[in-house]
């Protein structure tokens, strides 16, 4: 009598203030439980998106132009096919073109058939019996161009930026007179922050295979959302989307790069169908570098100003970024700064210089990791200016609302997280005078810096099933893309459900299930989390109706539903099977109420006098970020923030041939991600916090949290070791000499 599916639906209008995980009695949520997926990964059962072993699969490999700029004239096709094992060639570069859209682009970002805008764009696919032969191919087969100048050189064309084109984001915002009040304060710091372009870097590379069957398409992928990665797909094969699934049941990390279809996509779905065999297509190391997207490099001209109590009454954030020309994705280096500080007069900006360099997309927090660089360490600069502690200069200007929505804060522990740091850290034994600690060789200085990451909700679903033995599953088109959506989700289920964690089977990223918005972004565990929390709540009340009680007097504890003087196996509840649907959907509290997640981070580096070497000795996070889902999994979301914090600030650089853009650097040997000699000990602690204005779970996002303020941390820490304030990062010895 309970088949039948149900859907309980919640647009997030209102407060939610009272949620189940509250009052739980599982006792399983924000506990800091294994991964539910780790053994399938140390096993080697994981499958991942390049490992499915699909019978008679043709193996692609990627063609790349060696131009930054022009047309590819002819490729000789003939030549390749002579090659050993090859099968065929296919040139679509329209198709693949329109296929690197990424970070919302919605057309490719190119004016024709055949032209190459950047060094490494994917132009054909060689096909053949193995990959060995494959490759070979591909990287030998001759290509012809016509070369047009290009441009690969920001520094040189920086004059030419102009407002981004056609943006998601407004990028240009202004409020009172901030260049007036800039000139009549008493203290100001007018200063120059530059970030290089940088890369994802995941370790599992882009990876497809494609299966087509009666027209229709299954794609084993990587990808961060298999949803929306189905539309774009099918909008790129000219394909109703109802023809397209993608399962991505695993990810080796995306931080971004995963989040839109990359070109080994509709290649091997083109490929496959020409060939009527799957194709499997995997992009090599420097592919990825090469023809997914980088982070736009940043020059972020940052002007504060004060009164002498430290009251700010100027904050400008003006930021250049880089873009194929036509690219509606901008990187939002001022996300952060809009409601991070107090100040009457604001003014943030961006503009972007055209470039043939590869598309710029999401990165990481995208905005937050490389915009909170210039603010935080302009801050540091403003505080020093004041004679105030750094600390001290950003309580003062904590906003009691937002300061330019002038709404309140969903929940904000912006100070307290200062104040916790200051005291975990020994922030009271900082030196305020640069460079005046030295260890022999070594001068020791430590720095702080605010983190904030805007929170957000994504319309999502999931589906939970009890099934006759009182075992259940949830399933989801969500994905876990290392970060732990797995184990959370199990968690909320369990907790709700009254079902231990190993009797619940989570399927995970495949759009046959309900879909959802996947993991991008920090919403992925508020919004799918959110869903799994909506169909279970209707299960709860579903058994409660077979207990004839009210919900609100039923407990659902280790298998057992108790209410009403009695106690019943779930089992014996729910017949042949009960299912529920939970979908969630953002309303008016994000309007109501700015969202975002906060803490503070804490960096002590030693600087060697002789060499300029930088070791980071220590650092420390605290954050708020709603309630903790998994104790465990969130700590290493914000360890990994942490890290990339670490590499943003002294490692990481794409560096870019300026004679036509080929990126010197692309691959995991010569791009320098933080090793774990470059890692020291990391301190995270979470201060507890609800946040009934976002979802029902009350969690806001907390993946690209640890990696906004990382960096300056270790930047300001390096001032005051060295009393070197070094403006253009990455951090390498030779800026300190
Ligand atoms: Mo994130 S850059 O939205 O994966």
């Amino acid at each position: 009598m309970f088949g039948n599916s149900d859907t309980k639906s919640l647009t997030m209008n209102q407060p939610y203030p009272d949620s189940l995980l509250d009052t739980g009695v599982q006792g399983v949520i924000s506990k800091p439980l294994d991964r539910v997926d780790g053994p399938f990964k140390v096993s080697g059962t994981a499958t991942y998106a390049a490992e499915y072993d699909i019978p008679n699969a043709v193996h692609g490999v990627l063609v790349s132009a060696k131009i930054g700029h022009g047309e590819v004239r002819s490729i000789d096709i003939d030549a390749a096919k002579a090659m050993p094992g090859v099968i065929d060639v296919i040139t679509d570069y329209d198709s693949f073109l329109r296929n690197s859209q990424q970070g919302g682009e919605t057309k490719a970002p190119t004016q024709g058939v055949k032209q190459v805008d950047y060094f490494g764009q994917i132009v054909a696919i060689v096909l053949a019996e193995t990959f060995e032969a494959a490759r070979e191919a591909a990287l030998s087969i001759p290509v012809e161009y016509d070369y047009k100048s290009g441009v690969y050189n920001f520094e040189a064309h920086r004059d030419e930026a102009h407002k981004p084109p056609k943006a998601m984001i407004p990028p240009h915002y202004s409020q009172g007179d901030p260049d007036k009040a800039f000139d009549e304060a008493p203290v100001k710091v007018d200063v120059t922050y530059i970030t290089p372009s940088q890369n994802s870097a995941a370790m599992e590379p882009h990876a497809s295979i494609a299966v087509w069957e009666d027209g229709a398409l299954t794609l084993y992928g990587a990808y961060q959302m298999p949803t929306s990665d189905a539309s774009q797909l099918a909008d790129a094969l000219g394909v109703s989307k109802n023809k397209v699934r993608i399962v991505s049941r695993y990810i080796g990390g995306g931080f971004g790069s995963k989040l839109g279809i990359a070109p080994e996509s509709v290649a091997a779905a083109i490929a496959a169908k020409r060939l009527g065999r799957p194709v499997k297509a995997v992009m090599l190391r420097q592919q990825v570098f090469d023809a997914t997207v980088r982070r736009s490099n940043t020059e972020q001209r940052v002007k504060l100003a004060a009164g002498r109590d430290g009251r700010m009454t100027t904050l400008v954030h003006d930021s250049l970024v880089s873009n194929l020309p036509g690219e509606s994705f901008f990187e939002p280096v001022g996300i952060g700064t809009h409601s991070l500080y107090a100040s009457e007069n604001r003014r943030i900006n961006h503009d972007t210089v055209d470039v043939n360099l590869t598309l710029s997309g999401s990165m990481r927090a995208p905005g937050e990791a490389v915009g909170m660089v210039g603010v935080e360490c302009a801050m540091d600069e403003l505080a020093e200016a004041l004679g105030l502690d750094p600390i001290e200069l950003r309580r003062i200007n904590d906003p009691e609302q937002d300061p330019e929505k002038q709404v309140p804060f969903s929940s904000r522990k912006l100070t307290q997280s200062m104040d916790e740091g200051a005291r975990r850290f020994g922030w009271d034994k900082r030196n305020a005078v640069p460079g005046s600690r030295r260890e022999g060789d070594w001068l020791v200085g430590i720095g702080m810096a605010a983190a904030t990451r805007n929170n957000q909700l994504q319309q999502s679903s999931a589906k939970a099933e009890i099934h006759p033995d009182g075992s259940a599953t949830v399933s989801s088109a969500m994905t876990d893309i290392g970060t732990g959506s797995y184990t959370i989700m199990a968690q909320i289920a369990s907790e709700i459900l009254g079902i231990p964690v190993d009797r619940i089977t989570m399927k995970l990223g495949d759009t046959n299930d309900p879909p959802a918005a996947g993991s991008g972004g920090s919403w992925g565990a508020a919004s799918a989390g959110s869903a799994v929390y909506l169909a279970c709540e209707l299960l709860r009340e579903k058994l409660a109706k077979a207990m004839e009680v009210d919900p609100a007097d039923l407990t659902l504890k280790d298998g057992q539903a108790i209410g009403g003087n009695r106690q019943v196996a779930i089992s014996d509840l729910v017949g042949d099977g009960i299912e529920a649907t939970g979908e969630i959907k953002p309303g008016k509290q994000e309007k109501t109420h700015t969202q975002a997640s906060y803490g503070a981070h804490f960096a002590e580096v030693g600087v060697n006098v002789v060499t300029g070497e930088v070791r980071v000795r220590r650092m420390l996070g605290v954050f708020a970020a709603g309630r903790v889902l998994n104790a465990k999994t969130a700590r290493s979301q914000c360890l990994g923030g942490m890290t990339f914090g670490i590499g943003t600030a002294l490692t990481e650089e794409l560096i870019h041939d300026t004679r036509n853009g080929k990126l010197v650097n692309h691959d995991l040997a010569e791009y320098h991600v933080p090793v774990n000699a470059d890692v020291p000990q990391l301190e995270v602690h979470f201060l507890d916090e609800r946040d009934i204005h976002a979802n029902p779970i009350h969690a806001k996002g907390i993946g690209e949290l640890g990696i906004s303020g990382a960096a300056p941390a270790v930047v300001n820490a390096i001032y005051n070791a060295t009393g070197i304030r070094v403006r253009d990062l990455p951090i390498t010895l030779d800026k300190l000499l």
